[in-house]
């Protein structure tokens, strides 16, 4: 059985991954809307990635016997400056999210909550992967520094992203 503390703390993150969904269906949006189709299917892509993280944490509270509570989800910008600033935006929630499992992970130490330490590794490890690849993104932005030639030859590589689900 789950301790309340953590309970309540899981239903927190289920949201915030909820929100994460929220953000990069809105910022796929706003590149579809400024002509950038393979920006677009990036955070489609990471919109559908964050939706199966909230599932991860739905099904281990139902797994646990802990009661899944479903929050508001907050509305998320609809627009940004510029690629460059969308993707900056970007690595900040990261890093916002990276914060908030290192929290999850520091009540389950403290609880001594083995199973929910040993869940919670594979988003310790998938933060890094996620700021990692925003970083790298926003590298080749600035190096691009708005070209417009520069900003076309990564959206096409961008368009070459796909979802692949975790089980598989
Ligand atoms: Fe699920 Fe991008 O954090």
């Amino acid at each position: 059985m789950l301790d309340k503390r953590m309970n309540d703390a899981l239903n927190k993150q289920l949201n915030e991954e909820l929100f994460s969904a929220y953000l990069y269906l809105s910022m796929s949006a706003w590149f579809d809307s400024i002509g950038l189709k393979g920006f677009a299917n990036w955070m489609m892509v990471q919109y559908k990635e964050e939706t199966e993280h909230a599932m991860k944490f739905y099904s281990y509270i139902q797994s646990r016997g802990g009661e899944v509570k479903l929050l508001a989800i907050k509305e998320p910008p609809q627009k940004w400056d510029s690629p460059l600033h969308a993707f900056e935006e970007t690595l900040k929630h990261e890093q916002f999210i990276t914060k908030c499992i290192n929290e999850l992970t520091d009540l389950a130490e403290e609880l001594k909550d083995r199973p929910t330490m040993n869940f919670l590794q594979w988003f310790v490890d998938e933060q890094v992967e996620e700021e990692e690849n925003d970083r790298e993104i926003i590298d080749r932005l600035r190096l691009i520094e708005g070209s417009k030639n520069g900003i076309f030859i990564l959206d096409r590589e961008l368009a070459q992203r796909q979802f692949v689900p975790e089980s598989q």
